[in-house]
């Protein structure tokens, strides 16, 4: 806490000296034409209070409204001397002072702003690599140029509908010599994806003499040999007998492939029947993003069909991928994989059956509830009514009367079988 009192310290001795003086804005952006307010304070009252703008020094006077350019603030005995500029022209862009008497002494004290009157920046420009397209996992890299502007214009990136924050670069800002205008370049460095392919990179420019942002853009074509998105496998379940059936694979590739289908010695490259017109191979039709639908028309689906083997080769000129596609009539079975609450449910119920199993076996072998009642088909002098705790003379009446249900005690279904009931009645 010690160093409270002594910034508080260093603070009053600046004020007390009257060489602080506190400017609002330090910056401001300002079209031609925008009003601007620039205020200086200081600790002491005043008796003063110039601004100085382009190259002409202002005198400002509390009170006095006539003018481009008057007091603003609370008065000078506060020590306030504020200057509101009713129309911002060109030529007040840069350095804003203002001039104030000192607490002590007769050396004029003075605070500057910078001023920037806003000059739209000329169009971007986007350099990317000349080439049309590039592999998946290339790295692309642009750079986009936003010349002239004042201040320096705002660059962000999009790639399709979102905006690129990972892979920019940081934004450099250069001058010419001379100039009071800025040039903003940004870089982005792209690791291209196929879900890239037929994306627009932009380059947008944020400025304050916009009315608009100002674009650049160019299309990224991401090229990559078709990739399959199931197993080799594919079976295809629910044809039916003397009907059309379609037989299609979905595939992922850029450019457009080729299917090729090879049913025993019969190769069709699509778009192609056979002689009997009995298979068509049909053209890939695109279903976007470089999904193609790549379908086998059997005109009627036969049991030589149903047994056949169908190959299809997916071709494009970076690669290929083959499948082979088996046919069925039968429906498809009912979700292959097991849901996580269908595997908790079955290691649940396995649980309570090796539970009550194992209990079974534990009562059987102490001789433990109705099973006492079994055990005197066998061993009757045992004893082992008294363990039990069905009441003795029900054991007797069960093996006296075998229609009795003895089972329905037991639950265990032990007894309750048909095939041990005429045991137990001989
Ligand atoms: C404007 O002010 C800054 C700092 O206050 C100074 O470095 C710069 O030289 C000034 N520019 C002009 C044109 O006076
Ligand atoms: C941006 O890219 C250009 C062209 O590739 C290169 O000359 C420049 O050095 C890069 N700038 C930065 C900051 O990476
Ligand atoms: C065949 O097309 C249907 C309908 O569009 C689709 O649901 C199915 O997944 C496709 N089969 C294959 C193997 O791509
Ligand atoms: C793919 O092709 C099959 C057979 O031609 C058709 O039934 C299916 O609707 C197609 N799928 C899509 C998404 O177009």
């Amino acid at each position: 806490m010690a160093v409270f009192p002594a910034f508080f310290g260093l603070l009053m001795a600046a004020l007390v000296t009257g060489q602080s003086i506190d400017i609002t804005p330090h910056e401001a952006v300002r079209k031609i034409g925008d009003k601007l307010i620039v205020l200086c304070k200081v600790a002491h009252p005043i008796d003063s209070c110039r601004i100085i703008l382009g190259d002409t020094s202002y005198r400002l006077i509390p009170n006095n409204v006539e003018g481009e350019v008057v007091y603003s603030g609370q008065g000078l005995e506060f020590g306030e001397c504020g200057a509101l500029i009713k129309n911002v022209k060109e030529a007040y862009n840069g350095n804003i002072s203002c001039v104030l008497p000192p607490a002590t002494g007769n050396i004029e004290i003075q605070g500057t702003m910078k001023l920037f009157v806003a000059k739209r920046p000329g169009d971007p420009q986007l350099i990317s690599p000349p080439q049309p397209s590039f592999l998946e996992g290339e790295e692309f890299r642009a750079q986009c140029i936003v010349p002239n502007g004042r201040p320096a214009a705002k660059i962000t990136w999009f790639l399709g509908e979102m905006q690129l924050l990972r892979g920019t670069h940081q934004p450099v800002v250069t001058s010419p010599p001379g100039s009071d205008l800025q040039t903003v370049s940004q870089n982005v460095t792209l690791t291209l994806t196929a879900d890239d392919a037929g994306r627009t990179l932009v380059c947008r420019a944020e400025h304050e003499a916009l009315d608009q942002p100002t674009e650049a853009k160019r299309q990224i074509n991401v090229r990559y040999p078709p990739k399959k998105l199931e197993s080799s496998t594919i079976k295809i379940f629910g044809l039916k007998l003397g009907e059309e059936g379609r037989l299609n694979v979905t595939v992922r590739a850029n450019p457009e492939p080729s299917a090729e289908w090879r049913i025993g010695d019969v190769t069709l490259l699509a778009p192609r029947s056979d002689e009997n017109a009995m298979l068509a191979a049909l053209e890939p039709v695109h279903l976007g993003s470089g999904y193609y639908n790549v379908t086998l028309l059997v005109s009627h689906v036969t049991k030589e069909a149903v047994d056949r083997r169908y190959q299809l080769r997916v071709e494009n000129d970076l690669g290929y991928e083959e499948f082979t596609v088996l046919i069925s009539t039968m429906d498809e079975p009912p979700a292959v994989g097991l849901g996580a609450g269908a595997i908790v449910g079955i290691v649940v119920a396995v649980i309570i059956l090796l539970l009550a199993v194992s209990m079974v076996v534990f009562a059987k072998a102490t001789h433990r509830w109705c099973f006492a009642g079994r055990s005197h088909r066998t061993d009757i002098p045992d004893g082992a009514d008294s363990e039990a705790p069905l009441p003795p003379h029900d054991d007797v009446k069960g093996s006296e009367n075998p229609t009795h249900d003895h089972g329905d005690y037991i639950g265990n279904g032990d007894t309750k079988h048909p095939e041990k009931k005429p045991d137990t009645a001989v």
